[in-house]
């Protein structure tokens, strides 16, 4: 229904509608519902206590300052935590490359601010995270897409898109959100060859990078792309721009994450970032300072890691005794979410209905392709339900596939 509300909103509001995600995960709320559905961490690796005897000291010693305004770009101490931490993967950066947003969420969104022009082209993966999609649909974005397979973007065909003017790259290299998959070594050096030779920036978004459960880790493009730089300005200074956030290895609730990039960009950032919130809590840096910058912070994510790792196993496990045949699913190395593909013409949107009247949930792929397309996928969320609930939450959707494709 039209109300008199709808004259009044801006012209950019055309194009934002609510996250598909944020009204299914309404439904998947409901009581007995098994919710594949949320990208949720684990609550039960939450470091509560971590946080209690933060909270403590840092209210005790210094809560003059931890409750005081801070700086837009960020708490220096954490700041100069994250550029020790990627001096360790080999890239010269310090904390002037570093600024601390309020979740990822918030970096994509001024990302979006500094260089979205209406009608400018930005290539993502599709299908691709969600929250992009919709932080930069109101700055008015055309979306360019390029498929991916088991080794992640089909860097073969970024050259005829690169030729027709991109504005920037956006590619989620590890365990990609929806597919779980990641990109090959070879396929990033092509990336960042191919990005430089036609001069377009690529925005890296690595919140899982961290969560690997097999395999060698892979560089950042962000590291390789310093590496293959001649070295004549120490200071980084390249293509990439690159965030990640605590949300998954501490607690999504901090809403705290951050962006390393190019110092100029990080002075841009740090301009738009002034308009939209001052800065970023000071008590949350404050208190994530204070339990990130110990030696139990890597123990911590190995727990996470082996949690995860054996819900991924179970949930593979699972869709291998359940699932009909024609039912295909991708085979993550970490992360929290595999991609399922259900035969064609069937479309995951349609027996969603069904699904959580069976009390099971997940999100239908359709919604992560910003040109249409994907139908017949879905993404399923493992690190969110314990391995019982995992084993009969898949037991119950494979019944609803069953009798849809009947
Ligand atoms: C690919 C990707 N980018 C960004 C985010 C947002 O993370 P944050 O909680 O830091 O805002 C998520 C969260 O799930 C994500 O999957």
């Amino acid at each position: 229904m039209q109300t008199l509300w709808d004259e009044r909103y801006a012209l950019r509001t055309d194009n934002i509608g609510s996250s598909a995600i944020r009204e299914l995960l309404k439904l998947t709320s409901l009581p007995d519902v098994i919710s594949f559905a949320g990208g949720l961490p684990a609550p039960e690796v939450f470091p509560i206590e971590q946080f209690k005897e933060a909270a403590d000291v840092v209210l005790t010693e210094m809560g003059d300052r931890a409750l005081q305004y801070g700086t837009t770009e960020g708490y220096q101490p954490l700041r100069e935590m994250i550029a020790r931490n990627a001096a360790k993967y080999g890239i010269q950066i310090t904390a002037d490359n570093v600024l601390i947003t309020t979740g990822s969420q918030q970096a994509l969104d001024l990302l979006g601010r500094i260089f979205i022009n209406r009608g400018d082209r930005v290539l993502v993966e599709s299908p691709t995270y969600l929250g992009a999609i919709q932080a930069w649909n109101a700055y008015g974005v055309k979306y360019v897409t390029i498929p991916f397979d088991d080794d992640g973007m089909r860097t073969d065909m970024l050259e005829a898109r690169l030729r027709t003017g991109i504005k920037f790259i956006y590619v989620l290299p590890n365990f990609q959100n929806p597919t779980g998959v990641t990109l090959s070594r070879a396929r990033r050096i092509q990336l960042i060859e191919m990005a430089d030779a036609y001069g377009v920036p690529i925005v890296e978004d690595d919140p899982y990078g961290q969560l690997r459960y097999e395999g060698d880790h892979l560089p950042p493009l962000v590291v390789l792309d310093d590496e293959m730089r001649a070295k004549e300005v120490p200071i980084y200074s390249g293509n990439v721009i690159y965030t990640s956030t605590f949300s998954k290895i501490l607690a999504p609730g901090l809403r705290l994450a951050w962006v390393v990039a190019p110092v100029e960009v990080i002075k841009k950032l740090v301009q738009a970032k002034q308009g939209c919130d001052l800065h970023t809590s000071t008590l949350t840096q404050y208190l994530a300072y204070e339990v990130a910058n110990t030696p139990w912070m890597k123990s911590h994510i190995h727990m996470i890691r082996r949690v995860y790792r054996e819900r991924r196993d179970v949930m593979i496990k699972a869709l291998e005794e359940n699932m009909p045949e024609g039912v295909q699913w991708t085979h993550p190395k970490g992360g929290l979410f595999l991609w399922a593909t259900l035969p064609k013409g069937m479309d995951s949107g349609a027996i969603f209905e069904d699904a959580v009247e069976a009390k099971v949930a997940f999100v239908p792929g359709a919604s992560f392709h910003p040109l249409g397309g994907g139908e017949n996928t879905m993404r399923l969320n493992f690190s969110n339900s314990k391995p019982e609930m995992i084993r009969e939450g898949i037991k119950r959707l494979a019944k609803v596939i069953k009798a849809n494709l009947k």
